[in-house]
């Protein structure tokens, strides 16, 4: 056997496995993107609440490994961050990298955590976030007790311009200049989000050194990886030059973010000396046993600049790829952004796809339930790794927040950017609490939709959004044509359509996907069965020559 077809994700782990990427000429960060299989995104407020106080922990995820890893079967769960935090942004805002926040539970729960995945055979990685800390971190408190301190340059202080104005025109993500005056040393300090998050100073060496640290820290611990938040934020131009003004977004193809996008942004960060330091991250990981992962939050939309962050195989495993996220709905423009990715990824590299994350929309809200549905397709049968929104693969819709009741930072600061209707709990049963907490109130409200839309009632359906899920992501465990097999696509698909061959030495596969509300005939140079529809009716039919795609179908079809 040369392919892995039934094997594990972790099978690419393996003496057998490495031989295998090497003759389908793949790189060390493709082999171990591999290994991680399927990632799994999990919010920790928002997953399971062991606790009564209407908020997700720790304990609670590891109560719940079994449906991640059985009923829906996913190989790498990814949890955002659970350290201590005054939880201005939700726990991205860390006052210590080394441990767990009282109200996600101990350390012990993390080594269980930790335990009861490697147990299960699924991999865990969790948010690593070095571009800045809270403000209530010791190194921020000691940095600002006096431009003297031993730790004044861990952080990016600056003086005001001659006029007294701001030393620059960057802005922070989150509203306003990304400048805040500290009285008491007569200087500002940079935050590229919220002012209560302290931009770090990456040029010293010293917090190169103790970030380091703490991911030595989490390795030691057993966890399989990293996703580095903002990655490309940690280096900004040394001689802090003005950003240059942007040309006005293209709304329909871009999410827009307000007043931040009237700059281009090409010296608050992306600065190229971050490659440096995820080379050295990467000899970091590389050195620990068993294979550790890193996949870089990376918000670029130049792809060739994007695609740096692979290096020369040396630097991140990946970086996420969030072309598909808000692409309108349509054949023609997710083929051109799937075709514009596939120039720029090298040919030993490994792409990945992401249609939702904690920080956008959730997919339903953006294109609708049926649309989700074959957006599904896509997303498991797309050469590259898929990321799973937790709730997505349940069709959770984007919940409106009533303004008075907003809890996001960034929605209360600029009005329409509130995230929490996409963070709303985990739905696990009909009735109170949705099975996610027994308090009368949870940290967000459940979607209207819960009764419905949850876990126990999507099993006993056939045709729910969970066990269309679940028949893609195993056929996708058992074929590796549509793991690791070839990519075609099929130029000539008529309007509305977006179709794709995945192909490989066990068996060939043909995807087409309805984007429009009409039927559909798709003409093909084989016939062959239904494998998955996103109509379950439909499994198992038998297709000739030509196939009739219903309105908002897709099908994954496996050729004679
Ligand atoms: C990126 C994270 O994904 C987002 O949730 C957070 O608000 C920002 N980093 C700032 O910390």
């Amino acid at each position: 056997m040369t392919s892995g077809a039934g094997r594990p994700a972790r099978w690419w782990s393996s003496d057998e496995g490495k031989a295998a990427a090497r003759r389908l000429g793949l790189g060390e960060s493709a082999r171990v993107a591999l290994s991680m299989g399927v990632i799994y995104q999990v919010y920790p407020r928002s997953f399971q609440d062991t606790t009564g106080n209407g908020v997700g922990d720790l304990p609670g995820i590891t109560s719940r490994l079994d449906y991640l890893s059985d009923t829906l079967g996913v190989d790498t769960v990814w949890i955002s961050p659970f350290y201590p935090s005054p939880m201005a942004d939700f726990g991205y805002d860390i006052t210590d990298h080394c441990d767990v926040d009282p109200l996600f539970g101990t350390l012990g729960d993390f080594d269980r955590l930790v335990a009861a995945c490697h147990d299960r055979g699924l991999r865990l990685i969790i948010d690593w976030v070095p571009n800045d800390t809270s403000d209530q971190h010791p190194w921020f408190q000691a940095s600002r007790s006096s431009r003297d301190d031993p730790k004044r340059d861990w952080y990016v202080w600056a003086d005001p311009k001659g006029d007294g104005s701001l030393p620059n025109n960057w802005l922070s993500v989150f509203g306003g200049p990304a400048w805040e005056w500290d009285g008491a040393t007569g200087q500002y300090y940079l935050h590229s989000f919220l002012a209560s998050q302290a931009d770090l100073n990456w040029r010293n060496r010293e917090v190169r050194a103790a970030m380091f640290d703490t991911l030595r820290f989490w390795l030691d611990r057993g966890v399989d990886g990293f996703r580095i938040d903002v990655a490309h934020f940690i280096m900004k131009d040394p001689k802090m030059r003005d950003n240059p003004p942007a040309a006005p977004l293209d709304e329909r193809m871009f999410k827009s973010l307000g007043e931040y996008d009237s700059q281009e942004h090409v010296n608050d960060k992306g600065h190229p000396d971050v490659h440096g330091v995820f080379r050295d991250l990467r000899a970091l990981l590389d050195s620990y046993p068993g294979d550790r992962f890193a996949v870089g939050e990376i918000h670029i939309f130049d792809w060739a600049e994007w695609a740096a962050y692979y290096g020369d195989d040396d630097e991140l495993h990946m970086p996420f790829n969030f072309s598909l996220v808000w692409a309108p709905w349509e054949a023609t423009t997710f083929r051109e952004r799937i075709d514009a990715l596939d120039r720029v990824v090298p040919s030993w590299a490994w792409p990945n796809q992401v249609l939702g994350n904690h920080d956008e929309a959730r997919i339903v809200g953006r294109i609708g339930p049926d649309a989700a549905r074959v957006a599904a397709v896509l997303l498991l049968t797309l050469r590259g790794t898929p990321t799973l929104y937790y709730g997505d693969e349940l069709g959770m819709p984007q919940v409106e927040i009533p303004p008075d009741q907003e809890q996001d930072p960034w929605g209360i600061r600029v009005p329409g950017q509130g995230r929490d209707g996409c963070r709303t709990p985990m739905q696990w049963t009909p009735g109170a609490g949705a099975g996610f907490t027994t308090a009368g109130r949870p940290w967000l409200p459940l979607t209207a939709e819960a009764h419905r839309l949850n876990v126990a009632a999507e099993l006993s359906d056939p045709g729910s959004m969970l066990n269309l899920y679940r028949r893609l992501l195993a056929l996708r465990a058992s074929e590796p044509a549509l793991s690791h097999g070839g990519y075609e696509v099929m130029r000539d698909a008529p309007d509305g359509v977006m179709a794709y061959l995945r192909t490989g030495e066990e068996g060939d596969f043909a995807i087409l996907l309805n984007f429009t509300t009409e039927p559909v005939l798709v003409e093909l140079e084989r016939g062959g069965m239904v494998a998955v529809s996103t109509d379950p009716e439909r499994d198992g039919a038998p297709v000739g020559s030509s196939f009739e795609l219903r309105p908002d179908e897709g099908v994954v079809i496996r050729l004679d």
